[in-house]
């Protein structure tokens, strides 16, 4: 088998998200791919905590994202980055030098509820405001366009009448982002996902 491609992880919270994929790579779901580090740019983001429990390397970079991130991941041999509840944009420099290696989980079905402005819990108090009866989550490559990459993954999930903001968000990350994120992490990571202009064709 190929040696599992060094993986890195941004985050900016709780990291449910990178739980997912620390799990997927501990229970073999993930078999393509390893995390590497994980990076935060928020200092007191939990998901720090999740990736230091397993012996992971993680850093909080709050001034010059950029260029500390790319010195971080170098030194840790990051081949692929994912954005697991990464609440930033990303900056040219990485985007040039991870081009199509660059993946986003989205807590809605691209592309609507997406763009500038629709992250975390906002994203659902918008699905709810509209009125939707199905939302879901959507991983895609990430492109100079906010949340306008290439698809790779989507998933629908229910909305109900009675649902919060909160508990829709809940329904969202345990119905699909836990699941078509380390799902497609193990697509890109073995190289079964090819680009054809706006198509990601997936060979398995
Ligand atoms: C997740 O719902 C993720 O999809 C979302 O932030 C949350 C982070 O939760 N990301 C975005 O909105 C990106 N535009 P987590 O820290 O528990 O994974």
């Amino acid at each position: 088998m190929a040696t599992p491609m060094r993986t890195a992880v941004f985050v900016s919270g709780g990291g449910t998200n990178l739980q997912a994929l620390l799990d997927s790579v501990e229970n073999g779901t993930v078999k393509s791919a390893e995390i590497a580090c994980v990076i935060s740019n928020k200092k007191d983001a939990y998901a720090l905590e999740r990736a230091r429990k397993k012996g992971i390397p993680a850093k909080a970079i709050t001034e010059n994202f950029e260029e500390e991130a790319l010195r971080f991941m170098d030194e840790c041999g990051a081949e692929l980055i994912v954005l697991a509840g990464f609440l930033s944009i990303i900056g040219k420099g990485i985007l040039s030098a991870y081009k199509d290696r660059i993946i986003n989980i989205h807590p809605a079905l691209i592309p609507s509820f997406c763009g500038k402005g629709y992250y975390g819990l906002h994203v659902h108090e918008k699905v709810l405001e509209y009125g939707v009866k199905l939302t879901g989550a959507t991983v895609h490559f990430v492109s100079e366009e906010v949340d306008g990459g290439v698809i790779i993954m989507q998933k629908a999930v229910e909305v109900r009448h009675d649902d919060t903001p909160e508990i829709l968000q809940k329904r969202v990350m345990e119905e699909a982002e836990w699941i078509i994120l380390p799902k497609a992490l193990e697509l890109v990571a073995s190289g079964k996902v090819k680009i054809q202009g706006r198509t990601a064709i997936i060979t398995e």
